[in-house]
């Protein structure tokens, strides 16, 4: 049902005096669709992400919250949100991960405009997968997402798998300031030119360290988000043992122990754990590096859920993703990654014009994909609908980049031929080389860029056609 402009503006203000309670609901499940749409609002707000006794701080969130509202619905089903900014810049909402239309992609200069503040916008579409899934804002995002506008979006398969609990863990990495304030050192070269914004303040849920309270042999599906701009996290669990079963939101064929917990920008992980911590005792989430580890939750045992533990999970039930096609006969494209600090790139093409490293410096670009700086004029490739696409990502940069290609998961390609598990992030660590190959089974105009979202805006994004 669409709703007129007029009942839109209508709709928002009324949104804008509901007590808080109501603004603040963390689930929202899609309403009967003879109801009217509901909103998601981007808007400042103010909430404690430190602990007690640090002042609280300014935020920008989806409903005025880091994170958003959980948008949770059934795998198959639809999603509507009409999307207002009440910001002071242009918008817009990217739904990370989910395979969708290509006109609700929600990227800024490529499948839409900006939402200029004031204004609004119907995203509506169905969601084919089940699993773990993120939204934020495709402009401006290196300030907006740092800001912390995000928010989950979690597709339930029509069977969940067997658990107790269900978690989801946004993990976020803040620049503070002494004062808890959001460090506004935004577009500063080192930081574009380098790994991007590292933060000093890792928050789940947007909140400091918490503690859960779990049951010995208790079953936990976690499900983690990295939604920082670039750190890459490195976690580990104790007291809690199981298996990984999906990331990027999609099934592994079969479950895998957990090994190293990389969690690069972007990336998703689903663990299902089993509490084997004592009662009395507890279990952590822990980011590892530095001189120690630092817990970022803690899991008190405080009794027993069951004697002993479940047996191994199954693996969930795979999507409805095309298979590759024959790869010998695939269409290869090479994508080249080069710039950036202690990089040897020499100069770049920006718009159509070919500039030397300074002159690239003094508009804020750094980095470069096939010898172009920021998004092309042509796609990296044109495919026809349903072809078997692989691109080699071969980064000749010092620093390692989060590549995430919009519309489609693909399937690291091993040098024996060996596929990798289906991801929409690539983690590809530097002077690496990454075979990718997917099916291009869904039309429209795709990006294609670093998820460190620092090196998205200077410079490191392209994007394929689908026909
Ligand atoms: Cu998380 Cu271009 O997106
Ligand atoms: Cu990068």
């Amino acid at each position: 049902m669409l709703i007129t402009r007029r009942r839109l503006l209508a709709t928002s203000a009324a949104v804008a005096v509901l007590p808080k309670s109501a603004i603040g609901q963390t689930t929202q499940t899609l309403a009967d669709p003879t109801q009217t749409t509901q909103t998601l609002t981007a808007k400042e707000g103010v909430q404690q992400i430190t602990p007690e006794g640090y002042p609280e701080t300014s935020i920008w969130g989806y409903d005025g919250s880091a994170p958003g509202p959980v948008i949770r619905v059934k795998q198959g089903a639809r999603v509507a949100r009409e999307f207002v900014n009440s910001l002071s810049q242009g918008s817009s909402v990217h739904w990370h991960g989910i395979r969708i239309v290509n006109d609700m992609d929600g990227v800024v200069g490529l499948t839409q405009d900006a939402v200029a503040p004031g204004q609004a916008k119907l995203y509506d579409f169905v969601v084919p997968d089940a699993g773990t899934y993120w939204y934020h804002p495709h402009n401006r995002a290196w300030e907006q997402m740092a800001r912390g506008l995000y928010g989950a979006l979690i597709v339930d398969e029509a069977t969940p798998p067997d658990v107790d609990r269900d978690d989801i863990f946004l993990i976020d990495d803040w620049r503070l300031t002494q004062t808890a304030a959001i460090d506004e050192s935004f577009g500063r070269a080192m930081d574009w030119s380098h790994g991007g914004r590292i933060g000093n303040w890792v928050t789940i849920n947007g909140k400091p360290p918490a503690d859960h309270a779990v049951k010995l042999n208790q079953r936990l599906r976690l499900r983690l988000v990295n939604v920082a701009n670039s750190r890459i996290f490195e976690l580990g669990v104790e007291g809690l043992e199981g298996v990984v079963v999906a990331l990027d939101g999609q099934p592994l064929d079969e479950p895998v122990a957990i090994d190293q917990m990389v969690i690069a920008p972007a990336q998703r992980m689903d663990l299902i754990v089993d509490v084997t911590a004592p009662v009395g005792g507890q279990g952590a989430l822990f980011m590892r590096g530095g001189a120690q580890n630092v817990q970022l939750a803690r899991f008190v045992v405080e009794g027993t859920a069951r004697p002993a533990r479940m047996s191994t999970p199954p693996a969930l039930p795979a999507n409805p993703v095309p298979t590759l096609g024959a790869l010998a006969s695939a269409r290869r494209v090479d994508m080249l990654l080069e710039g950036g600090a202690m990089g040897q790139m020499r100069a770049a093409i920006v718009d159509g014009e070919q500039r030397d490293s300074r002159s690239l410096a003094s508009i804020g670009q750094y980095w470069a994909l096939n010898g172009v700086a920021g998004m092309p004029e042509t796609p990296l490739l044109v495919a026809e609908r349903g072809e078997t696409i692989m691109i080699r990502i071969i980064n000749d940069t010092a620093f390692a980049h989060a590549m995430h290609l919009h519309g489609f998961h693909f399937r690291a390609i091993g040098p024996d031929g060996a596929q990798g598990p289906l991801r929409d992030t690539a983690l590809v660590e530097r002077e690496e080389t990454v075979e990718i190959a997917f099916v291009a089974d869904n039309p429209g105009d795709w990006l294609f860029h670093c998820h460190m979202l620092e090196h998205t805006a200077a410079g490191m994004l392209t994007w394929i056609k689908v026909t």
